[in-house]
């Protein structure tokens, strides 16, 4: 393969890479309206599930709408345009605040989701290399991953939703416990009243397995930034994955750590369920 995997750098405040960043005018000077639906997320907190999900409610087609970068919008054909996003709150182009778009954010435990990162840094070379298990996991504590620090990023939404009503905080570990409840509540607050039948075919269809074996969704086949024998995109789904990566110590470290940070938050997170 002839991709070189990027550098970390600081911009403005946030560790990012070239490609996350090359287009940032673009970006910021993104024109929402007002029936944009942003689905945003840290990196790997079950954001494509959701995404198939919203496509599904929307559109009744698997494949037509998700994976449209920002970068890509100009040409969403589409309404309501969905929109994902893994920026941090305070880097969201003004646009979207000041057309009062509906935003869905949906959040991962840190332990599963600094295990599910490593994975998938291990086979996407548009991010930096990671290396060893045991320096990833400082890093991410240190906040030095590509979108920056996951404690910033879930508290910058969660505070967000304080002040802006237009505002769905989801959580992966209860789509995993109970995702036709989960997409009760999603479609309460999109103003979606799906048919019984129409709820239980997309449920059917966004399940892991069905998922995993989608090629579309997996992105194999046509992204040459990916290396598939290394891992999976959809790679295992579970919660409490990170039970076969942390050592005791390393747990131990990062409770504590975690403790730390999370201290002035009123987020609660499950890493079983
Ligand atoms: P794992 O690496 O722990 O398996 P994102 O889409 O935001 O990058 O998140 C990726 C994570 O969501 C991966 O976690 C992936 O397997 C999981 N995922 C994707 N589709 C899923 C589904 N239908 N059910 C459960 N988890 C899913």
């Amino acid at each position: 393969m002839d991709f070189s995997r990027p550098e970390l750098f600081d911009f403005q405040g946030i560790s990012m890479t070239k490609y996350h960043t090359d287009k940032w005018e673009k970006i910021q000077n993104f024109q929402a309206r007002p029936n944009d639906i942003i689905i945003a997320s840290y990196p790997k907190a079950g954001s494509t599930w959701l995404s198939y999900i919203l496509d599904l409610l929307y559109f009744g087609s698997e494949t037509t709408h998700i994976f449209r970068g920002t970068e890509m919008l100009d040409k969403l054909p589409t309404s309501p345009r969905l929109i994902r996003t893994h920026l941090p709150v305070q880097l969201m182009p003004n646009s979207f605040w000041e057309q009062n778009c509906k935003v869905v954010y949906v959040a991962r435990n840190a332990k599963d989701s600094v295990v599910s990162y490593f994975h998938f840094q291990r086979m996407t070379l548009m991010f930096p290399e990671p290396e060893e298990w045991s320096r990833y996991l400082q890093r991410f504590m240190k906040g030095k991953m590509v979108f920056g620090s996951w404690y910033d990023h879930v508290n910058g939404w969660w505070k967000k939703k304080q002040s802006y009503s237009k505002l769905h905080f989801m959580f992966y570990e209860d789509m995993i416990e109970d995702i036709g409840r989960e997409m009760d509540k999603l479609c309460s607050f999109l103003g979606l009243s799906p048919s019984a039948e129409e709820k239980e075919r997309i449920i059917d269809s966004v399940q892991f397995d069905e998922m995993k074996t989608n090629d579309m969704v997996n992105f194999s086949g046509f992204v040459k930034q990916m290396n598939f024998k290394v891992s999976s995109f959809i790679r295992k789904g579970k919660v409490g994955d990170w039970k076969n990566h942390f050592t005791v110590a390393q747990n131990e470290e990062f409770d504590e750590d975690y403790g730390e940070k999370m201290k002035d938050s009123t987020l609660q997170f499950r890493t079983e369920v």
